[in-house]
C-alpha cells in the first residue's frame, strides 16, 4: 500500500546517489561539543544504516526546540509540509555550510529509509497517500555524532460537501421562537483546522471549530441556535467551511459554501397605530395591521362591526376594538380623538387644541 513505490526509489538512489556526491569541507571549525555525542566508531560508515539508538519518534508538533536547532545543522525545505492528500511531495533535507556528515538520511514511517553521503537528500513521493505521515531527517555527523529533525506535516483534504438545514423543522418559522441551524461538513481532514461560519445574508452570525483531533477525514455537524424576528422574513441562511492550514498552507485557504436556505418567518398581527389616536377632522384613521400570513382585520365599536370612515368627523371619536386573525388572534383597542378645524399642523401637540380654540374665538369676533 503506502510504500509500494519506495523500494524502486531506494534502488535508484543506490545506483545513482553516490555519483552526485559533493566534496566535504573538512577544515571548517567544529561546532561546540554536545553532551549527546556518540562516538563515530559505533557507526560503520561503509554500511550506512539507521543507528539503533535513533528511534523514529512521531514528528514534534509545534515549534522545534531551540536545542535541536543549535546542535543539528540540518535544514529542511520546505521547513514544514502541508500537502493535499493525493498530491506529490518533495522535501530537501540538507546539511548547512558548517556541518560535515558521514551519513544523511530520511526515515519515513517505520518501514522506509534512504541515506546518502551527499550534503543533501530529497525525499519524494508521487502521491501522498497517508493521513498520518511521520518523516524524520537524520545525520551522523563527523564530530557531533547523530542528530535528527522531525518534519512537521499536515495532510489535508477539503470537504466533499457542505449543507445547511434546520434541526427537526421544515417550512415557515414563527417570530421569536427558537430554532437550530445545522451545517453538515462531509469528509474533511484535519477537522481541527476547520472553521465553520454561519451567515445571514452577508452578516456572519458565529464561528465554530471542532474538538476532534482525528487526522483522517471525518464528517461533522455544527449547530447554531437562532430566534428569528419579522425582519428575517426573506433572508438567506448559509454556512461556510474553511480549512486554515497556516503559512505553508494553500493561499487562499480552501473554502466550501453550503446552499442558501430561504427563511420564511410568520409574524404578527402587529397594529401600527398609537393606542390613543388623534385624527384631524376630514381625514381617515392612519392605522395598519401588519402580519404574515396577511391577517384579517375587523373593527368594532360598542360591540358593533363598523367600517372605517374615509373622512372622519367628531362622531367618529371613541373607543374601538380591532379583532385581527393571522399567525395568531389578537385584539387591540384604540381610543380615537377627532380634532376639528383647519390649519393645524401637528395633531400630537397638546398646544394645538388651545391654539384652535383661540383661532376660532378670533373668527367669531
Ligand atoms: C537541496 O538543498 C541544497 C542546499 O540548499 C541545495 O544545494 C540543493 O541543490 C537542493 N537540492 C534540490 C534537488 O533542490
Ligand atoms: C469541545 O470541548 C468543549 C470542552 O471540552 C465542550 O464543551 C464542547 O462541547 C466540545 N465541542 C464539540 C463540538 O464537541
Ligand atoms: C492547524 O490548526 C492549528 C490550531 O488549531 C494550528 O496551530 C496549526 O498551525 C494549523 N495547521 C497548520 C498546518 O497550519
Ligand atoms: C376579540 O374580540 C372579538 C370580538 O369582540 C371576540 O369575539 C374575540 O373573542 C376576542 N378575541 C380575543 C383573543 O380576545
Amino acid at each position: 500500500m503506502f510504500v509500494c513505490g519506495w523500494p524502486i526509489t531506494l534502488v535508484l538512489f543506490r545506483l545513482f546517489g553516490p555519483a552526485t556526491s559533493f566534496p566535504f569541507s573538512t577544515n571548517t571549525p567544529a561546532p561546540p561539543l554536545s553532551s549527546q555525542i556518540l562516538p563515530p566508531s559505533t557507526f560503520p560508515s561503509n554500511h550506512p544504516s539507521l543507528p539503533s539508538s535513533l528511534t523514529l519518534s512521531p514528528p514534534i508538533s509545534g515549534p522545534k526546540e531551540p536545542e535541536e536547532r543549535v546542535h543539528c545543522p540540518l535544514t529542511m525545505s520546505p521547513s514544514s509540509l502541508v500537502v493535499r492528500f493525493g498530491d506529490p511531495v518533495a522535501v530537501n533535507c540538507s546539511l548547512s555550510e558548517t556541518g560535515s556528515s558521514l551519513v544523511l538520511g530520511w526515515a519515513v514511517q517505520q518501514d522506509f529509509q534512504q541515506t546518502t553521503v551527499d550534503s543533501f537528500l530529497v525525499w519524494t513521493l508521487d502521491r501522498m497517500n497517508s493521513w498520518n505521515i511521520e518523516a524524520v531527517c537524520f545525520a551522523l555527523l563527523e564530530v557531533e555524532g547523530q542528530c535528527q529533525m522531525n518534519l512537521p506535516a499536515t495532510v489535508y483534504s477539503p470537504p466533499d460537501s457542505v449543507s445547511i438545514s434546520f434541526v427537526d423543522h421544515s417550512g415557515p418559522m414563527s417570530e421569536g421562537r427558537p430554532y437550530t441551524l445545522q451545517c453538515k461538513v462531509q469528509n474533511v481532514a484535519p477537522v481541527k483546522n476547520l472553521t465553520v461560519t454561519f451567515y445571514k445574508g452577508q452578516t456572519a452570525l458565529g464561528q465554530q471549530q471542532s474538538n476532534n483531533t482525528n487526522k483522517k477525514p471525518v464528517s461533522e455537524t455544527f449547530t447554531l441556535d437562532i430566534r428569528p424576528s419579522k425582519e428575517d422574513d426573506g433572508v438567506q441562511f448559509w454556512c461556510e467551511a474553511k480549512l486554515e492550514l497556516g503559512p505553508e498552507g494553500p493561499k487562499p485557504p480552501p473554502v466550501v459554501e453550503s446552499q442558501k436556505l430561504n427563511a420564511v418567518v410568520f409574524f404578527g398581527p402587529h397594529l401600527i397605530c398609537p393606542s390613543k389616536l388623534k385624527v384631524k377632522e376630514g381625514e381617515s384613521f392612519p392605522c395598519e395591521v401588519k402580519g404574515k400570513p396577511r391577517p384579517s382585520v375587523t373593527w368594532y365599536r360598542d360591540g358593533q362591526v363598523v367600517a372605517l370612515p374615509a373622512h372622519s368627523n367628531r362622531k367618529h371619536a371613541g373607543k374601538y376594538t380591532i379583532w385581527t386573525k393571522g399567525l395568531g388572534q389578537k385584539n387591540f383597542t384604540v381610543e380615537v380623538e377627532v380634532l376639528s378645524g383647519r390649519g393645524t399642523t401637528n395633531c400630537y401637540t397638546t398646544y394645538i387644541p388651545v391654539a384652535v380654540l383661540f383661532i376660532q374665538m378670533i373668527f367669531r369676533l
